[in-house]
């Protein structure tokens, strides 16, 4: 049976977009994506990690296929980010984030760079990108 036929599997989308915010306003932005993102995603099963790089965001959430496309629906049509591209999308066995609803990593030169890979399609820089977002992303305390 494939993955995407199995019932337990977890569906996930990873995406990168820019941020389209005025830089004064970025921090309180962050934060409000965060505190309503974790909310709504608790609600719907979701988990994953969101990283900023300043100017970019990438993330990765996962859970039921329906919820996945609700909370990407979402997220493709705030007005606080553009040019959305998928990076990967499909299914697969287990959680990569079991524990988050949404992990945060926030801006260093060393995301900046992972991510402009990623754009570039840079071989195996998507699976980079997920590595790094499970190392760094850290839990809001
Ligand atoms: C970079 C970014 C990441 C987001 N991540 C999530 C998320 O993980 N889950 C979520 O429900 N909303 C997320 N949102 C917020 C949604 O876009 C949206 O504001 C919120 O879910 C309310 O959805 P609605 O406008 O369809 O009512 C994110 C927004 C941005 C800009």
């Amino acid at each position: 049976m494939s993955a995407i036929e199995d019932p337990s599997a977890c569906h996930y989308w990873l995406y990168v977009s820019r941020c389209i915010l005025p830089p004064n306003w970025v921090d309180a932005a962050v934060e409000d994506i965060l505190r309503v993102s974790r909310i709504r995603n608790e609600s719907l099963g979701l988990t994953g990690a969101l990283l900023f790089t300043g100017n970019r965001f990438a993330q990765y959430i996962e859970g039921p296929a329906t919820h996945v496309a609700i909370a990407q629906s979402s997220i493709e049509r705030d007005a606080r980010h553009g040019d959305v591209q998928t990076i990967l999308g499909s299914a697969r066995k287990e959680r990569m984030f079991d524990d988050w609803s949404l992990a945060y990593a926030g801006p260093s030169l060393f995301l900046t760079a992972q991510v402009d890979a990623v754009i570039e399609g840079a071989p195996r820089s998507a699976e980079q990108l997920l590595a790094i977002l499970r190392e760094f992303a850290t839990p809001d305390t």
